[in-house]
Parts: structure tokens; sequence; C-alpha cells
């Protein structure tokens, strides 16, 4: 299957931020190969911008080296990059100060599509929004894109919409949250809306309860003091987790147009219950294997943020009263995994006499590694030995399915800045979805902040706390086993 490379129309691309972390490991790479596969025109710009002095060249020696660190050795053609880097450039400028923007007002054209990005902490939105507007360089028809954290909860994140909203209109703003550019994350609205095959049954009449689980085995060793802040349920719950418990629960849109998909979003969070004391279970890694645990790691032996959550949620509507949906994500865990797994009622009555082996149809959706769709269906046991039933998965893995393109799958944050040049905002959230995320998530950190509730501890490399298969004990029901 070959892949369509359709160009977006030339653009002048601002990022500041634009020597950071995030521009060198993911932003720049990623443009890099937009370009190498002929997507990006050749006349479009991407003006890095940072308080750091530098010139054109030395802003050019930085992306040469990121590509070099970041991009695969195919992509990595001589001549193309060097094409690449003559459409960058640099101009050095402080968001909280005056000078440079002169300078930028120059170099960025009014005749190409006009977006600025917002790589920096987000404490610094609004004075570049500001300065933006004052200085005239964006204008109606500009787009910015914001990065995460969207605040620390809902005050915060009403503050930044605000700040935003003083000088740009919704439809101007793309917040990203790179969950929603992956491919398979977008593939599980092409498996629920576009076969007939899923929806009829996508109900709590027929699923039991939905499992997602987001699982990473690194620590937070390096970047402690900074996660200490947010813990597992801002950092990966209120926004990735609720992204694709969203995609899974949502009514079908009328259209796969931005704002029908986000308003079908938004109703999802809009339904989700509170979640009692009980459904919540958070740990912090131990030491182990070598390494130190959370406490040191976060370098506040009395912290309780939580590296790991566990915790069952209910979405109040026609659909899914009575489906439970588990979530659970941590840190230092056995595997890095990320799946979605869709359990399935018994059906009400076996034909067969021996129901040994019998077990509920799961629909397992990978979304890292190996991204693929498996669905385990009861089949006869080979050989003659009368009509026993065994468990076997349908398994399709998108690489070996789609073949060479399977493999080489874009990048979320290509595909996402492509979106913005096109003006497409469907997998961005929309102010009003943060905030709702934010208005459901606040109430269940105050009740643990307030109860005093200590994480629970749990060995690096295990599946998380005791507690969190007792959560799913109770109910009579498992976990999947965390792997790769
Ligand atoms: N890194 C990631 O993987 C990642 C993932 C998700 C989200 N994010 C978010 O992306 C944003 C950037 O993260 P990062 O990791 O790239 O941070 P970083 O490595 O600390 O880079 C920050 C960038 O902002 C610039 N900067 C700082 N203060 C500035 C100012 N007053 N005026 C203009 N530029 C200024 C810095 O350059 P100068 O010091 O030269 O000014 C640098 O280019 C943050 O909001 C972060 O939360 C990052």
């Amino acid at each position: 299957m070959v892949s369509r490379v359709i160009p977006v129309e030339p653009f002048d691309l601002v990022v500041f931020g634009g020597t950071g972390d995030l521009s060198q490991r993911k932003i720049l790479p990623g443009l890099y190969r937009r370009f190498w596969a002929g997507q990006i025109p050749a006349d479009s710009m991407i003006i890095g911008a940072a308080r750091s002095e530098m010139d054109d060249a030395g802003f050019r020696d930085l992306a040469r080296a990121a590509i070099m660190e970041f991009v695969a050795e195919d992509k990595r053609d001589p001549e193309m990059i060097e094409a690449f880097l003559a459409r960058l450039g640099y101009v050095a400028i402080d968001a909280k100060g005056t000078g440079g923007w002169a300078e930028l007002k120059k170099r960025v054209r009014k005749d190409v599509v006009q977006a600025f990005y917002f790589s920096v902490a987000p404490s610094l939105f609004g004075d570049l929004a500001q300065r933006l507007h004052d200085h005239k360089i964006a204008d109606a028809n500009s787009r910015i894109v914001v990065e995460k954290p969207f605040g620390r909860d809902l005050e915060s994140a009403k503050a930044l919409n605000a700040g935003l909203a003083k000088h740009f209109n919704e439809a101007q703003i793309y917040r990203i949250d790179h969950y929603l550019g992956k491919e398979t994350v977008q593939n599980l609205m092409a498996v629920r809306f576009a076969n007939i095959l899923f929806e009829p049954l996508w109900k709590s009449e027929y699923i039991d309860h939905v499992q997602i689980t987001v699982a990473e085995t690194v620590s937070v060793d390096g970047r402690g003091a900074y996660y200490d802040k947010s813990g597992a349920m801002r950092d990966m719950v209120q926004n990735h987790m609720m992204q694709l418990l969203c995609l899974i629960a949502m009514e079908p849109p009328y259209h796969f147009d931005p704002d029908a998909v986000r308003d079908e979003k938004l109703k999802v969070i809009r339904a989700l219950d509170p979640v009692p004391a009980d459904d919540i279970v958070r740990g912090q890694y131990l030491a182990g294997n070598g390494q130190g645990g959370y406490l040191e790691h976060a370098e506040d032996a009395a912290s309780k943020t939580e590296s790991y959550i566990a915790m069952k949620v209910h979405i109040s509507n026609w659909r899914w009263k009575g489906t439970p949906f588990y979530l659970r994500t941590g840190k230092r865990l056995r595997a890095r995994a990320s799946e979605i797994a869709i359990t399935f009622r018994e059906p009400p009555h076996s034909i067969f006499d021996d129901a040994e082996g019998w077990r509920e149809n799961v629909l397992v959706i990978r979304l890292q590694p190996n991204e693929g769709m498996n669905l385990m269906v009861m089949i006869k046991e080979p050989g003659p030995g009368g009509m026993r039933l065994t468990q076997v998965p349908l398994d399709m893995s998108f690489a070996e399915a789609l073949g060479e393109d399977g493999a080489d799958i874009p990048d979320a944050y290509e595909r996402l800045i492509m979106d913005v040049i096109r003006g497409n905002q469907t997998l961005f959230m929309r102010g009003d979805e943060v905030e709702a995320a934010w208005a459901w998530t606040d109430p269940i950190i105050q009740g643990w902040e307030k109860r005093g509730d200590k994480p629970k501890g749990y060995d690096a490399g295990s599946s998380g706390p005791e507690d969190a298969l007792m959560l799913m004990h109770r109910d009579g029901r498992r976990w999947r086993e965390i792997r790769e």
C-alpha cells in the first residue's frame, strides 16, 4: 500500500523555544521528515526564536545535529538536509522583553500560512500572545500552537485560556496532546465509525468493561523534582487517558469535522461520575534493580505524589451505564505498553456442554509498541476430542497489514504540525474540553490531598501496587498482563 503525501500550502512557522528539548527531539526532526517526504513546499520558512543569542547559521547547526541524532539513517540524505536547513532562520527574542520583535515582524510573511508554536513554559503563553498582537505580527488568520501542560487545575487552565483568548479566537488555537496524533489513536475512530461490525455492540448491553493501560518502564530520575509537582493523574490521566476514553466512549459525530468530534468528546467528559476514594489506587515505585525509588528521584522523602494510578471510572449516560472503565498508568512498570482492551459480555446461553476454556471476547487495540488490533475469539480446539473450545487471537499488526507504509508511520508531532498548517483542529483539544477535564479531575485530586492519602509502594519492574489488583478482583475481573 502506498500512502499519499499531499503537500501543504507554503507556510512560515515560528518556533518559540526553538532551541529547547522538545524542538530538538520532536519538532525540528519531525519537520525535516515531512520535508523529506515531500509534504513541505520548498518556499516555506521555519524560524526559531528563544533568548539565546544565535544567528541563522547557528540555528541551522543546532537543527542539523538534532536531525543527525533523531532522524533514522535511511532518511538522512545530505542534499535533503541542506535543502531543509536553508529554510531555517533564527531571531533572538525574550517572551517578556522588547528586543527582537521588529526583526521577527520583518521575517514573517503575510501571504503564506502563518503559525506560531509556543514550545516554551506555559507561564510564557500569555506574554507571547500579547507581544505577537502588540507588534502586529499575528493577525486574525494566524495560528498558534500551545504545548502541554495546559494548566495544573481548572483555575490555571482558565487563566491560560483567558490569556490566549485576549488576542486569538478559538479557531486559531491548537492545543497539542500528542497522543491524539498517534496513528492508532486515530484508528480508534476509523475502527469504530468506518465498520458496521463493532458499533451495534458498542454499549453496556454487550461490553462488560474497558481497560485502558499506559505503562512505562522509565523512572522520573533526572526530572523528579519537576514531575513531583504533577504526578500521574495530572501528567497522564487528565489529558492522554481521558482523550482515549473519550474516543472509545463518544457517540458517532455527524461528520469527521473538528467541532463535531470535539462536541462528542466533551459530552463524555461531562458525563463522567465523580470517583470515590475506594475506586482509586495510587502508588510510588520503590528502589530496586540498582536504581533509586520515587522518593529519591523526587528529591522529597515525604512526597505524596503518585508515579502510578489505577482507577475505576463510570460514565453516566444511556450507552455506558453499568460498564466500568478501568484506567491505569505508571512509571517503572514491567513493560512499556499502551493498550485499550474492550471485554465483551459472555453469550447469554451456551449450547456447548463443556464450558471449560470458555472466555469472553476481547478486542485489544495496541497503541504501542507494535501498533495493531487483536480480537480474541472462541473456536473449536482442533482434534477428535469432541467439541472443546479454545480462545485464539485474530491478530493484526498494522505494520504487517500495511506493508512498508505500516512500518513508516509518521511521528505524532509531524502529523499534528501538518494539521496546523492545513487548519484542521480535529486532533487538538478545544478550550472547553480542557476545562471540563480539569473540572472532573480537580475534586479527585483535592479529595486525596484533603485525606492526606499516601501512595502505596510498588516494586520496580512490577505491574503496580497490590491494591490495584484488588480494585478489579473485588469486581470479579482481572487486569490484563502488562507486556510488550
Ligand atoms: N520536552 C518534551 O518532551 C515535552 C513534552 C511535552 C510537552 N513539553 C512542553 O513543551 C514546552 C517546551 O519544553 P522543553 O522540554 O523544550 O523545554 P526546554 O528544553 O526547557 O526549552 C525551553 C525553550 O524555551 C526558551 N525560553 C525560555 N524562556 C524564554 C523566554 N523568556 N523567552 C523566549 N524563549 C524562552 C528556551 O531557550 P532560551 O533559554 O535560549 O530562551 C528554550 O528554547 C514546555 O511547555 C513543556 O512542558 C515538552
